[in-house]
């Protein structure tokens, strides 16, 4: 069916209408309800991204462009994290947060078994660094340009054990980043642990070829995918990568402290668990002597344990359900769309921008990263703040350069009021 775009948007009272989806939101917002079909939706269709904006609680007096920090949750995540809180808080309820587990596994293309739940990146990256079976002198390959979350545990393995970090400077092309890591792979690698998405300047690596590569060496593939999920289309069986960790309350705009780890279910074995406890096990007992442990379950449910809050869990689904009632098609091209004419108009400003992201097609996404020839960026912090601006600075890789993050709630108007700024600074 060809719809219109009126059909995609309407202003109801509720219900089901035609089959399609739904998306409640507070009366305090002015749009109750987005409708889409999974329609292609068009990235100056200014009418259907107002009503998306209308969605989240954010307001006009600051322009919001850190998402790569943190993504603001829409108000029917928040509703339900609330709502849902109020009634364990009432009723004692205990559990419900696996039902985070199997929507994710689908929304990223592996099975539920191979999803285990975490609160962020950071503790995913963990998980991977430490149970591996690595020894004194096996190296990992990374960037230079990691966040602390991929850089920390990684070095601090090598602080206790031993292993050794070996660098590469990211290069502007998906061939020459290959390269790159091809030329340090030697006989003492194990792991390659390289971001999806780096931090600083949005460069996107060719993880699929970069899986491959490390598997034809036989070595272990870590992707910190912090900036992955909610900015594009995302298969890991496709990638074959043997983890990926990424969270929740970035671009998938869920609650805040929730994340995941894929982990291939071949890998189950190899990756050791450290930290495990109630849903870990498949049985124990105290009561003989000597005591008994059966064993984990056969699940990267191992990897997670205990009490959870099942309110933020339970946000994730409906974080998922709103990103695809949108439909991932067109929130990819609402945010590569913007970045893009963001970073047209950077380069368009000649030598007085240097613009540190790719223009590449596939190795860009939805960051920019640049500097301004004349202006410390922390003056340029400074200055953003005060015209309310939410930018990010970046100190990793001593590139002291801004970052600028834009997805589905940002408009054309606000990333021209950014261009202008740089502008008049430039
Ligand atoms: C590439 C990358 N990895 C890891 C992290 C850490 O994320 P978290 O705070 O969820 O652990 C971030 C956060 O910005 C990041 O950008």
């Amino acid at each position: 069916m060809k719809a219109t775009r009126r059909s995609f948007i309407k202003q109801l009272s509720g219900g089901v209408i035609g089959g399609l989806a739904l998306i409640s939101v507070p009366s305090a917002s002015r749009a109750r309800y987005i409708i889409s079909e999974n329609q292609n939706i068009g990235l100056r269709d200014e009418e259907f991204w107002k009503v998306v904006r209308q969605q989240f609680p954010l307001n006009d007096k600051r322009t919001y462009l850190n998402n790569g920090t943190m993504g603001p949750s829409p108000f029917v995540v928040l509703e339900t994290v609330k709502n849902h809180m109020t009634d364990i808080d009432t009723t004692g309820h205990y559990g419900g947060w696996e039902v985070a587990r199997g929507r994710l596994a689908s929304f990223v293309g592996v099975e539920e078994k191979e999803i285990s739940l975490t609160h962020n990146v950071t503790e995913g990256i963990n998980i991977v660094t430490w149970g591996l079976p690595l020894k004194r002198g096996d190296e990992v390959i990374m960037t230079t340009h990691e966040h602390a979350g991929n850089a920390l545990p990684w070095l601090n393995r090598a602080r206790l054990d031993g292993i050794r970090i070996r660098t590469f400077e990211p290069a502007m092309t998906a061939d020459e980043n290959l390269n790159r890591i091809n030329d340090l792979i030697n006989k003492k690698t194990r792991v390659i642990a390289v971001p999806h998405v780096s931090c600083t300047i949005g460069l996107v690596l060719p993880v699929k070829e970069i899986s491959k590569l490390g598997h034809d060496k036989g070595l272990f593939v870590f992707i910190d995918g912090a900036h992955g999920p909610g900015t594009m289309n995302l298969n890991m069986k496709e990638i074959g990568c043997d983890f990926y960790a990424s969270c929740c309350h970035k671009w998938m705009v869920g609650p805040k402290g929730t994340g995941f780890l894929f982990v291939d279910q071949s890998m189950l074995d190899t990756l050791q668990t450290y930290w495990i406890g109630g849903h870990s096990d498949t049985g124990w007992d105290l009561t003989v002597d000597p005591p008994v442990f059966n064993g984990y379950v056969a699940t990267a449910h191992r990897y997670d344990f205990a009490t959870q809050n099942a309110s933020i869990y339970i946000g994730v689904a409906a974080s998922i359900d709103f990103l695809n009632s949108i439909g991932m098609k067109n929130i990819i091209t609402r945010g590569r769309g913007l970045a893009k004419h963001l970073q047209d108009a950077l380069l368009d400003m000649g030598d007085k921008i240097e613009m540190l992201t790719p223009t590449e097609d596939r190795s860009r996404g939805f960051v920019n990263g640049f500097r301004i020839k004349n202006m410390q960026h922390s003056d340029f912090g400074k200055l953003a703040t005060k015209r309310k601006f939410r930018i990010r600075l970046v100190g990793e890789a001593k590139l002291n350069s801004i970052r600028i993050s834009t997805h589905l709630y940002n408009n054309f108007d606000e990333v021209d009021r950014f261009i202008e700024l740089v502008k008049e600074v430039a």
